[in-house]
């Protein structure tokens, strides 16, 4: 079967004056998803957007709205972001006092479940619910900050990941999320991720049309891997 690659930039790098326009200039660029960056100060030392943004958003655009929550605790959000448009909403599972309940909560609003894999975080998480969510956001940075190298450690879990997705006979999505460039998405691509996050690496590049472009040729000999 062929595969699709999805890339999906983090408005967490965008410039927030013009939000709206940074995010109509990425999805004309070629970009799939719109990756939604939400932190607490407490989950994760940082603070950014919230549902009022996500609810701003969701008219200006027909792309698929991933909520990543970097917050705990994780359920009292989970309404007001599928109020605001969010499609897919991803956590993580140390920030849910009952992880199968927290799915279902976002089941239960028409949103697509993921769980968010640190990377110290062990596959265990992804071995119990592996049968309850769509999409795993496998994390190459830890939470909190844009602009983040790259953790190299984190490719065997992907490829761990990929087997584990494989033998499930499941169609899950598999992100990876951190440091994510156009010079090492390909790289990644033959461990096995399927969906790219990218925020700084696009939005702080001068041309997302070139940048994306680049990032679509280097995926192409992955393809058919
Ligand atoms: C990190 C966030 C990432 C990050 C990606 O806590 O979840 O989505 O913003 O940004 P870059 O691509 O700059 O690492
Ligand atoms: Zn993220």
């Amino acid at each position: 079967m062929k595969k699709t690659f999805r890339i999906a930039p983090s408005i967490l790098s965008a410039n927030f004056s013009k939000l709206g326009q940074e995010i109509n200039d990425v999805i004309s660029s070629g970009a799939d998803i719109v990756h939604f960056d939400v932190m607490d100060n407490h989950y994760v030392p940082n603070l950014t957007i919230g549902p009022l943004v996500c609810e701003a958003i969701r008219p200006i655009t027909d792309a698929i709205i991933d909520v990543h929550l970097m917050v705990q605790p994780v359920d009292r959000l989970i309404a007001d972001f599928a109020k605001a448009g969010a499609t897919y909403i991803t956590f993580h599972p140390e920030a849910s006092e009952d992880i199968a309940s927290t799915i279902e909560l976002i089941r239960s609003h028409d949103c697509i479940p993921g769980l968010a894999i640190n990377p110290p975080t062990p596959l265990n998480y992804v071995e119990e619910y592996l049968d309850q969510i769509e999409i795993i956001t496998m994390m190459s940075v830890n939470p909190g900050f844009g602009g983040q190298s790259f953790i190299p450690e984190v490719l065997d879990k992907l490829t761990e990941t990929r087997a584990m997705i494989e033998n499930s006979g499941r169609k899950v999505l598999l992100e990876i999320d951190g440091g994510v460039k156009a010079n090492n998405i390909g790289d990644i691509a033959s461990y096995g991720a399927d969906v790219f996050v990218s925020g700084s690496g696009i939005f702080g590049t001068e041309n997302y049309q070139e940048t994306i472009d680049e990032m679509r040729q280097n995926l192409a000999p992955h393809l058919n891997q």
